[in-house]
């Protein structure tokens, strides 16, 4: 998996005095933690298993997981990386369209600008991809974070969702 690191110095700055927002993708050693944080955000249900959600996306070309880190946010691992996982997002290219998907900032941090630089982050990798758009679904049970993503420019599709499980 080729590395994209960029650093979000926009949201990152803002974020707080100290600390820098690192954007890269995750490393084989975050899986523990990407999984937690996607319960901490109550982004899991009973009927998806997160985990092998997070190695399908790994493991398929065309899809990706980013993480941030708080620059200061901890010692180097042995891997290299270097501060806690303090922000997921996963995206995914279909051959027409991006798609995010898992965007979660650890409660402790969030409102300092790293879920911004994770999408600014995943639509820069999409469009590497070739994706000329990008889309993502809200549950209707999560409208409180409509306002978040219409300060980045989203918009309701006017789209209705529908689905069927294959297996
Ligand atoms: C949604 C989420 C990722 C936002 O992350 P965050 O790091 O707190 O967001 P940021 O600090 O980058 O906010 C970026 C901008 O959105 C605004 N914003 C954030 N949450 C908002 C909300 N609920 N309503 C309105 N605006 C919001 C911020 O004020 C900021 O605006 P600014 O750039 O003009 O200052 C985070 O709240 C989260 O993990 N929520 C739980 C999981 C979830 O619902 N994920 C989305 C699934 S579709």
């Amino acid at each position: 998996m080729t590395t994209t690191a960029s650093r979000s110095d926009d949201g990152g700055a803002q974020a707080s005095d100290t600390s820098v927002t690192l954007v890269a993708e995750m490393t084989d050693a975050d899986a523990t933690a990407v999984v937690g944080l996607w319960h901490a955000c109550g982004l899991t249900r009973p009927w998806n298993d997160p985990a092998t959600d997070l190695a399908n996306a790994v493991a398929t070309a065309t899809s990706t997981v980013l993480v941030a880190r708080l620059a200061d946010g901890g010692e180097t691992g042995d891997d290299g990386t270097r501060g806690q996982v303090a922000g997921t997002v996963m995206a995914g290219y279909d051959g027409h369209r991006g798609w995010l998907y898992y965007l979660a900032v650890d409660p402790a941090v969030q409102g300092r600008g790293i879920g911004r630089s994770l999408v600014v982050a995943a639509e820069a990798w999409l469009a590497g991809q070739g994706a000329g758009k990008v889309q993502l679904m809200v549950r209707t049970s999560n409208t409180s974070v409509l306002g978040f993503y219409d300060s980045l420019g989203y918009s309701d599709q006017e789209c209705v969702v529908l689905g069927r499980r294959l297996e």
